[in-house]
């Protein structure tokens, strides 16, 4: 039996959210503090009725509503404001549901912010092409195209970044006229349903934007098996995105997936130091769970211990712990579960020769920040997507086997070069088989405003609002026999 309730922005339960309401149901699922495991909320799990009435309503608000660009723009922009004026509150959801430590939880609604105000400002730019018919017999035609919404866009979004990421689903969607159905990731619901209250505040109307709370392997797939969805955007794993895939047929989809990502520290790096610090910070920043993380680190020989005993002293300075407290650099991962499996891939490696030179340990879902070496391509931790604090550094003798290695990967999102040659970093860029190559900065590098996308096994289609909009709107041609 279904209860429809008004927004409760203080509930402690959320269902689902259909046609500017609440729904309740009677299943639900836990969200606990991923640092403490206490219980902090439920949510609800959608069952195919709820999902095809989410698609049923999402359709008809497609067909029957329509917001023009300037009010699109309006209402993202006034949700960037409102997010601005509850930053601390939604920080502290990302402190507690995500294990996020509280200086990285205020940079990702920061750039949350941004996502908005660029998807807000894109609005207004939505431009096709003009077609230039010079060839003989066309004389009498003009011709050009048009960028149109695509109708009802799916949307399963990720737990690592469940705020930013989220919005990079929802505000390029809204602010290309579509409406949304979304998924987010059952562990971390609870930011998305602040989005989903927020975008209403700032005057989004019914049947826009619809949630629907459950696990992938059921709410999602039901998402995936209504055809009336005429896109999808996912980030996760590459074998999710390899079902999505395959359940899709010839509709749209973007496909956001993972990454082992290299990053090449070159003999003539201008500042080892900072290479190393920023290896070291951002490849275990959010316990590494980013699909851009820096995973393998291949290291010129000549400096290669010099490197090593640089990213450990970083890696020794990093304060682990309670992700609330305003200090800490790594909190849990999680879950306890995905914590053991990385862990279980550290073991497998140092069986197979590697060895630990810093951290290794685990204490429930914190794992501390792992460093191995004597490392081989075929352990788990170098060739799969390891999504954990664990670094490998490699040495290398000539940049052009460094390319080769950093290229022997499935996958393909980001990598980094650092290098003062000119040429050789011009060079990297045509080389390294990568969605994005980042000189002098690590693969970790993302600035919300970028196409962000990758190749190979990372994925189809490109983020960042301006991209993202493309990818969430056809090209219709216009033929006019003057
Ligand atoms: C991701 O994990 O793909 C997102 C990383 C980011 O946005 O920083």
């Amino acid at each position: 039996m279904e209860v429809r309730t008004t927004i409760n922005t203080s509930s402690a339960f959320f269902g689902h959210f259909i046609n500017g309401e609440w729904i309740t149901d009677q299943n639900t699922i836990p969200v606990v503090n991923k640092y403490t495991y206490e219980e902090i909320s439920r949510i609800g799990s959608a069952s195919r009725k709820t999902v095809t009435e989410a698609v049923t309503n999402a359709l008809h608000t497609f067909q029957t509503k329509k917001l023009d660009s300037n009010q699109r723009y309006e209402i993202l922009m006034r949700a960037a404001e409102i997010v601005r004026e509850r930053k601390e509150e939604l920080a502290m959801i990302l402190v507690s549901e995500v294990g996020k430590v509280l200086k990285d939880a205020r940079g990702e609604i920061d750039r949350g912010i941004q996502t908005l105000i660029t998807s807000a400002e894109e609005a207004k730019r939505i431009a096709g092409n003009g077609v230039p018919l010079g060839q003989p017999g066309n004389e009498n035609k003009m011709a050009y195209t048009i960028r149109v919404p695509v109708g009802v866009i799916g949307a399963i979004t990720p737990f690592n970044f469940p705020f930013n990421l989220t919005l990079h689903k929802v505000a390029p969607a809204i602010a290309a006229g579509n409406t949304v159905v979304l998924k987010p990731a059952e562990v971390t619901p609870l930011i998305v349903c602040k989005i989903t209250e927020i975008l209403s505040e700032a005057g989004l109307p019914a049947g826009f934007l619809n949630v629907v709370n459950g696990r992938g392997q059921e709410t999602g797939q039901y998402l995936l098996e209504d055809e009336r969805i005429a896109m999808y955007t996912f980030t996760g794993s590459a074998a999710v995105g390899r079902q999505i895939k395959s359940k899709t047929g010839i509709r749209k989809v973007t496909l956001e997936l993972g990454n082992n990502s290299p990053n090449i520290i070159h003999k003539d790096v201008s500042d080892i130091d900072r290479a190393a610090d920023l290896c070291i910070t951002r490849g275990f920043s959010n316990a590494g769970q980013a699909c851009i993380s820096v995973q393998r680190v291949y290291v010129h020989r000549d400096i290669y211990h010099s490197f090593i005993a640089k990213a450990i002293k970083v890696a020794e300075s990093l304060k682990i712990g309670d992700p609330a407290d305003s200090a800490t650099d790594i909190g849990p991962m999680i879950s306890e579960k995905e914590a053991r499996r990385a862990e279980e891939w550290i073991q497998e490696a140092v069986q197979q020769g590697a060895k630990v030179i810093y951290g290794g340990e685990r204490q429930g879902a914190i794992l501390k920040p792992t460093i191995l070496v004597d490392v081989t391509e075929k352990m788990k931790v170098v060739c799969e997507e390891v999504f954990a604090p664990v670094i490998s550094i490699i040495p290398f003798d000539q940049i052009e086997k460094a390319f080769e290695q950093a290229n022997h990967s499935a996958f393909g999102l980001q990598a980094g070069l650092f290098t003062s040659d000119l040429h050789l970093a011009m060079r990297a860029t045509r080389e390294l088989h990568f969605g994005g190559v980042i000189i002098n900065d690590v693969s970790t590098y993302r600035a919300d405003v970028m196409p962000y996308g990758g190749v190979k096994d990372s994925g189809i289609g490109k983020e960042g609002p301006h991209f993202a909009i493309q990818e969430m709107t056809d090209e219709k041609l216009v033929v006019i026999n003057l």
